[in-house]
Order: C-alpha cells, then sequence, then structure tokens
C-alpha cells in the first residue's frame, strides 16, 4: 500500500481504523466515485484505494498548488522524479558532517523552491526535499506564499523513498487530479458518490492554530461555506463524512459545529496527537467526525 509521500500537518494516518469504520460496509462491493476535496498527504485516499477495489473514480483535490503539483508528477513523471531526488539525496548526505554547507544547500534549495521558476519535475523533487529535510518535517508557507521552515536537524535523511514513490505512482494511475477550491469537486459527482472532507480544523485556541496550508486561511466563513456545501451534497443524495477539531471538548459553551451540523451524525473520536511538546499536557483529544443523512440510508439498506 502506498503511504503519504509527504508528512502534512493534519495528516490522518493514526485515523485510518476509525474512519474506515465509519463507511459502510455496501461500498466494498459495489462501484462508486470518491471525491476528497482536501487531500493533504493522501492518508485516506491510498487507503481507500487499497481497500476498496470496486473503486470506479477518484477525484483528489486542493487548494495548494506546489501539494497538486506534485501528486501530478508522481502521477506523469515518475522515473525522472527519483532520478533527481537520488541525486539531492546523495549531495545532502555528502554534507552529513558539514554544518556550514549542509545548511548552505538547505537555503539554497529553498530559495530555489520559493522562486517557482524550475520546471515542475524540479519543483516536486524540491518539495520533497524540503518536507524530509527541514525542522519537524512540516510545510508552512508566510503570506507571500513562501515555504519558511528552517533546517531540520535529521541524520542522513530518506530523501528518496523510490519504492513508496513507485506504489504511489501506480496508485495514482486511475486518479483525476485537481488544484482548486473543494466547491469545484461537485462537478465530478455521479452516481453513488462518497465525499471525504478533511479541511483545515478550526483552531482549539488563538495560539494553538496551524493553518498554514497555503497563503490562503481557511477561517470561519470557510468553516460555515464548507456546512453548507455539506447540506447541499445532502439534498443531492451523495454522502459524505467529514473530520474536524471538537472546539466543544476544549471549551463546554462553544457549539460551533454542534448547530452547524445539528441535522447530521456527530461522532467524538479520540486521536492520539502529541501536539503540546510538554509531555502532561498532550492528553486525549477528541475529533469529531460526522456523517450525513444520505449516508445514513444508504447504511440502513447495506444492514
Ligand atoms: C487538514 S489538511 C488535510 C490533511 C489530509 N487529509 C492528510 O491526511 O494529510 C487540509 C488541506 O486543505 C487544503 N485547503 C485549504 N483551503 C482549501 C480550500 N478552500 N479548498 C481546497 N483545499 C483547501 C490545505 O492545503 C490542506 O492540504
Amino acid at each position: 500500500m502506498a503511504k503519504p509521500f509527504v508528512k502534512w500537518a493534519g495528516g490522518k494516518s493514526q485515523l485510518l481504523d476509525e474512519i474506515g469504520k465509519t463507511i459502510p460496509a455496501c461500498f466494498k462491493y459495489k462501484k462508486f466515485t470518491f471525491i476528497e476535496p482536501f487531500v493533504g498527504g493522501g492518508a485516506v485516499l491510498f487507503y481507500m484505494i487499497e481497500n476498496y477495489p470496486e473503486l470506479e473514480k477518484i477525484v483528489i483535490n486542493d487548494i495548494n498548488s506546489d501539494l497538486i503539483n506534485t501528486y501530478n508528477v508522481i502521477k506523469n513523471n515518475i522515473n525522472e522524479l527519483i532520478l533527481v531526488l537520488k541525486e539531492l539525496e546523495k549531495e545532502y548526505h555528502l554534507l552529513e558532517d558539514k554544518l556550514d554547507a549542509k545548511k548552505h544547500f538547505y537555503y539554497s534549495k529553498r530559495d530555489e523552491f520559493n522562486m517557482r521558476s524550475s520546471k515542475p519535475t524540479m519543483q516536486a523533487a524540491l518539495f520533497i526535499f524540503l518536507n524530509r529535510t527541514c525542522f519537524n518535517g512540516l510545510y508552512r508557507v508566510n503570506r507571500k506564499n513562501e515555504f519558511n521552515v528552517p533546517i531540520g536537524s535529521y541524520k542522513k535523511p530518506m530523501i528518496c523513498d523510490e519504492e513508496n514513490l513507485r506504489a504511489a505512482n501506480k496508485a495514482l494511475q486511475k486518479v483525476i487530479i485537481l488544484n482548486g477550491d473543494f466547491e469545484e469537486t461537485l462537478k465530478y459527482a455521479e452516481g453513488e458518490a462518497l465525499f471525504y472532507f478533511d479541511p483545515p480544523y478550526k483552531p482549539l485556541s488563538k495560539t494553538s492554530s496551524f493553518n498554514s496550508y497555503s497563503k490562503e486561511e481557511f477561517d470561519d466563513a470557510d468553516q460555515i461555506r464548507l456546512s453548507n456545501f455539506c447540506k447541499k451534497l445532502d439534498s443531492l443524495g451523495y454522502c459524505w463524512i467529514l473530520s474536524n477539531s471538537d472546539v466543544k471538548g476544549q471549551n463546554p459553551n462553544d457549539n460551533f459545529f454542534d448547530d452547524l451540523y445539528s441535522e447530521f451524525n456527530i461522532k467524538r473520536v479520540f486521536a492520539r496527537r502529541n501536539i503540546n511538546a510538554n509531555p502532561n499536557k498532550r492528553g486525549e483529544l477528541t475529533e469529531l467526525l460526522i456523517t450525513n443523512n444520505a449516508y445514513e440510508k444508504t447504511m440502513s439498506i447495506a444492514k
């Protein structure tokens, strides 16, 4: 099974079992369309491809153009990408004991990436290189869309995971890849369709926010726009599952999502996420998994 080829904030690898249990069993045996409007690192996408062999049409989307360019290059130009990554890996590993030279190499590749004037394959290779070598392996840009994460301290990090990249290349062959706002995915829905929404989470507090996947913020107005989109899909008879932060878990008076999705099925699940550097404050956080009425109908037919 292919795994996410980049580390991405909010990655769903630890919630795959919960999400899998939420998908009606009947989807195992019928042809359907799967649409993921906020694909990010793709943990759910690769899980679906592996576990739902009857999946007929798969559509992914993300607003981040650098991420989507990388998906396209992995799908269409894998051999050249692997060659470039191997070269970057070789050069970077040779500098392992030369801290200044290593730093210089990292920051010059970061500048090159931020100019965004290289060919798509080189841009994709730089994107993966930076993700593998930067601090904490996370993607973050400023308002000018410049990737601004400093160098990380990994010892000889693997930069070219050829086996996984080839598995991702194979998995992506039947995937339609889009780069835009989540609402644009509607025109790709047909027949029986299942959407999985994993938007940037609403921050639990003003300081805990991680929302810098792209230069555009995803704010409360976008969360409301998304809930309206979900209502529209429901009235069209499409199924959906949506994840978000459980703001009520943090503040019992905060009914933001309970109000927005009051007509749907809201489940609270434990997310094992060590987001706090202080182990005493890590605790067990709950997250929301919300499903819609069309979805509930499919479930009851399946039973
Ligand atoms: C929480 S992440 C998704 C995590 C992903 N499921 C994973 O496993 O890695 C949210 C994604 O939404 C994207 N995004 C932000 N605003 C968007 C919008 N208006 N339309 C589509 N995608 C958007 C971000 O670029 C980011 O990749």
